[in-house]
């Protein structure tokens, strides 16, 4: 018969926690207490107050010893030495030495905000566009007052008149200018309306896009210049005939023009104009920014006509989020990156790295293979051990013929996953027994539903984790939730 016992309040309690208390342990006749020092105080000062006076003049009797062995690690080895404390199995101290060649893990600090100044002007070429909106709106946020947008067609959309009036009602002073960018004099002239109309101009951000897409043996002269056009003459005409002193000149260029997108020769050829004019300006001392962006998801072009999203996806470009954008362009304007960290001339967007393609187990996207990027092959990567017995088991699940195989490889993952998390080998874990035999407590429970979710694609909770099952069950929970496996894989072994 086992009894647990709990006697006067806050003293000596059964120490079960929030976590459920593995039973097998008491068979050995032994029981767990736990004393709450600090409870003490409220329940019972003097009883306190004479726990710590004995305590400390044990102390200055100096009947206490270090505890020892002291075994010393690297903050380098944080992890690794916080999982030998979690394991139970080590003796005496763990300290941790800072040396000046150990690499650690660091949360960046924050970086500057951008602020516009609200007695400028900033003029946004292509502005009223996806991009441009979600920018105008940022700009606003951060002190701007005065927005000179220029766009083929003006104010003369609904659309753009809407927005033009929603800035109005902020008390923004907007106006939008009918210009193809791509015509000089025209532009000359626009540029100096909107010097004499408006405060003076401090920003350029130039937006403008038309795309017309064709493969490029069937593009006709029209398609090549609709394209060409506001990204080739079109910012050269805003260069030349642009205020030279101004805080920024920023351009919205494309990765495409870095590692080419299907159908799209005209639009990189564009783009790569804007990247080598970025180094143009800064050598004349002008300040300029090439963004080159990837597909961004949650405003702009891309985002409107998902299937283009969806094919520059499958192409192996990373879409950024709209607020990953918004940051790039707070780098652009402010100068810097992070603390201290100057922003480049070019800024490259939107490419898969190595680590991300082993972690997600993808396909190795065609620009990977051209040398000039093997570099980013290896950003990120971890090693190839470890990244392939990973991707091994995710990658076999979809090939699963039912449930019962399904089970069996997220069983040899999890074994592994466990093994290497409780510091043991693979051999030493018994996936007949519950993972609570293995002393996994809630933390560690709560990464292996992270990575449960992460690795096998299958969500499932804390409890499911923690429940006292065999770990090939819980294999099998997971497995039957896993979006790696398909739906009749499952139902035709329930
Ligand atoms: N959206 C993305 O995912 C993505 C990805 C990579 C790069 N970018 C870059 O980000 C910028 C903005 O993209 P977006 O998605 O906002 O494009 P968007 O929604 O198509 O807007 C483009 C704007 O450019 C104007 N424009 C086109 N040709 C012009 C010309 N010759 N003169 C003056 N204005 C012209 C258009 O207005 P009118 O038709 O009235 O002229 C429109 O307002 C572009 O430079 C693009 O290369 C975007």
């Amino acid at each position: 018969m086992m009894m647990m016992i709990c006697c006067a309040p806050l003293l000596i309690t059964s120490s079960a926690g929030n976590t459920g208390l593995e039973m097998a342990p008491f068979i050995k006749h032994i029981s767990f207490h736990s004393v709450n020092v600090i409870g003490m105080q409220r329940v019972n000062m003097p009883r306190a107050a004479r726990l710590f006076h004995n305590t400390m003049l044990f102390f200055r009797q100096s009947n206490c010893q270090p505890v020892s062995p002291i075994q010393a690690m690297g903050f380098d080895e944080v992890e690794s030495g916080f999982r030998l404390l979690q394991s139970g199995k080590h003796m005496g101290k763990i300290v941790f030495k800072a040396g000046s060649s150990q690499m650690i893990q660091c949360i960046p600090r924050k970086v500057r905000e951008a602020q516009f100044d609200p007695n400028a002007t900033y003029i946004l070429s292509g502005g009223l566009g996806g991009l441009g909106q979600s920018l105008s709106t940022f700009m606003v946020s951060h002190g701007a007052k005065n927005l000179a947008f220029i766009s083929r067609s003006g104010a003369a959309k609904p659309e753009a008149q809407s927005i033009i009036d929603t800035l109005a009602s902020q008390g923004v002073h907007a106006r939008a200018y009918a210009c193809d960018i791509g015509d000089s004099i025209k532009t000359q002239e626009t540029l100096a309306t909107i010097q004499a109309e408006m405060p003076k101009v401090r920003g350029i951000i130039q937006a403008a896009m038309s795309l017309a897409d064709s493969a490029f043996a069937n593009m006709t002269h029209a398609q090549w210049n609709l394209s060409v056009n506001p990204k080739a003459p079109g910012t050269w005409n805003l260069h030349q005939h642009g205020p030279k002193d101004l805080d920024f000149f920023i351009m919205l260029s494309s990765s495409s023009g870095i590692a080419g997108t299907r159908g799209q020769g005209n639009y990189a050829a564009g783009n790569t104009f804007q990247d080598a004019l970025a180094h143009y300006r800064r050598a004349q001392g002008m300040y300029t920014v090439a963004v080159d962006v990837g597909p961004v998801s949650g405003a702009g072009h891309a985002f409107e006509h998902p299937e283009i999203l969806e094919s520059l996806s499958a192409q192996g470009y990373v879409p950024l989020l709209e607020s990953e954008f918004l940051a790039l362009i707070q780098a652009a304007v402010t100068g810097e990156t992070a603390s201290g960290i100057t922003m480049p001339t070019q800024l490259v967007t939107g490419f898969i790295t190595g680590g991300i393609l082993q972690s997600e187990g993808r396909e190795m996207p065609f620009y990977l293979d051209d040398p000039k990027f093997h570099h980013v092959r290896l950003v990120d990567a971890r090693s190839h051990d470890s990244i392939d017995a990973n991707n091994s088991f995710g990658s076999q699940l979809p090939s699963a013929q039912n449930l019962t195989e399904a089970a069996e490889i997220v069983t040899a993952a999890l074994a592994q996953k466990l093994a290497k998390l409780m510091m043991v080998s693979d051999e030493d874990i018994d996936t007949g027994k519950p993972i609570s035999t293995y002393g996994v407590d809630s933390l560690t429970a709560v990464e292996i539903r992270a990575w449960t979710f992460r690795e096998l694609q299958s969500d499932v909770s804390i409890f499911d984790v923690m429940s006292n099952v065999p770990i090939s069950n819980l294999a099998r929970t997971i497995a039957s939730k896993s979006k790696l496996v398909s739906v009749e894989v499952v139902a035709a072994d329930m």
